[in-house]
């Protein structure tokens, strides 16, 4: 059975909505909007990598820099990415064969998908999970089979429960931890199963490592190829908005199964002109550079983390305190919807059905704002709770 036409098959950009309801929001009469819905990381680049990239730039007048660069990455740029991965994961990567340079994790999913995925099969993508992954399906031609990821098993899957005519269809399976909306890191054992679910179904596998560096209290963002085999079946990406606060440059890279990394290449040369040399060496210093800066990332949104969290709980509110990213996923009292925490309280959040069937009732918060506004959001929350819970029978 084919599929219908590309447009027909495109899902709503989600992001793109809740971005015009806030902005429209925005102007409305009352008091300031305050946006957490939007994961827009606000704290900057090192000035390492700014300086990096202003010196390439300001090399005028050689094709090395201005002219077009090679479109799986500059090698240097590719070494730059192994030594990040051996110093983070003790991962030994080949930067010829096991390294692509994509332009931003975005478009890294679009190619893993379109390299794995064809006409018709199925592709397992996390339920909560993060949006754009539908539209890789989409782009693909490929089917959608939601992988649920209940708080019951600690928002991690079961690949045991997957149907087993879904099990043979499947050409790719997608995880995200720590997870975009979730906010819970891989628990001992998932990426290991995962990298088994694959190897036995002929099933590749892709981590979306975006938030790699952001996990709290002690715990750690996993490499899904620090897990045994991992390399023959698994790619994963890495996302310098999120950790280097480049979100604008559009740079990412995926890393892994030489063979999947060899089609995101081809496709690459197909699509792409590759990425800029100045983002480049702007990449190439960030990794190399000093990382002190990456902890004091993480700090500055632990805190925010816990004005957020402490706010809610204060005002007796239930919330898992979030193990990783940028995110708290919420489950609101009844009554409390998104629509009403807009209008009543101009605090515009992220519905978590955007995120798959399984978010409905749930909505995800950003503490990608600067602290003062997490403050004024999470004092506004606190006082949006009180409200519900005086209302309940
Ligand atoms: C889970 C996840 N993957 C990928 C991306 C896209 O990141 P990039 O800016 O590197 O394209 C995001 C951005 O919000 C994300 O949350």
């Amino acid at each position: 059975m084919s599929e219908p036409p590309l447009f027909d098959r495109l899902p709503e950009q989600y992001f793109t909505r809740i971005l015009a309801a806030a902005v429209a929001a925005r102007d409305a009469p009352g008091p300031r909007l305050i946006d957490l819905g939007r994961g827009n990381p606000d704290l900057p680049p090192p000035a390492h990598a700014v300086a990096a990239l202003r010196e390439a730039a300001l090399e005028t007048g050689t094709v090395a820099v201005h002219g077009y660069p090679p479109f799986q990455g500059h090698p240097d740029l590719r070494a730059a990415i192994a030594e990040r991965y051996r110093a983070d994961h003790g991962v030994e990567l080949d930067p010829e064969r096991e390294v692509a340079v994509v332009p931003g994790t975005k478009t890294g999913i679009m190619l893993a998908t379109l390299a794995a995925a064809g006409d018709g099969d199925a592709v397992l993508l996390p339920d909560p999970g993060y949006p754009d992954y539908r539209s890789a399906v989409a782009l693909a031609a490929a089917r959608e089979v939601a992988l649920p990821l209940d708080p019951s098993a600690g928002h991690q899957p079961d690949l045991g429960a997957v149907p087993a005519a879904d099990r043979e269809r499947a050409r790719l399976l997608v995880l995200n931890y720590p997870s975009n909306p979730l906010a819970v890191c891989a628990a001992p054992g998932t990426f290991d199963a995962a990298v088994a679910f694959g190897r036995e179904h002929g099933c590749w596998l892709l981590n979306d490592l975006a938030y790699g560096f952001l996990a709290f209290d002690g715990r750690r963002g996993a490499s899904v190829l620090e897990s045994e085999g991992a390399r023959d079946v698994a790619v994963e990406l890495w996302s310098p908005s999120k950790i280097y606060g480049m979100a604008g440059w559009r740079i990412g890279f995926a890393v892994g199964a030489a063979e999947l990394v060899g089609r995101i290449k081809t496709l690459l040369d197909h699509t792409a002109a590759g990425v800029w040399t100045g983002l480049q060496r702007g990449l190439v210093a960030a990794l190399r550079g000093d990382q002190a800066h990456v902890a004091q990332r993480r700090e500055v949104y632990r805190l925010r983390r816990d004005a957020l969290v402490g706010s809610l709980r204060a005002a007796g509110g239930e919330i898992a305190a979030p193990e990783g990213t940028f995110y708290a996923w919420w489950r609101p009292p009844p009554g409390l919807t998104p629509e009403r925490l807009l209008a009543e309280h101009r605090l515009a959040v992220a519905p978590g059905e955007g995120f798959g069937a399984r978010g409905a009732g749930w909505v995800r918060l950003s503490l990608a704002l600067p602290d003062a506004d997490v403050g004024e959001g999470a004092q506004r929350l606190a006082l949006a709770v009180a409200g519900a819970l005086s209302e309940a029978p």
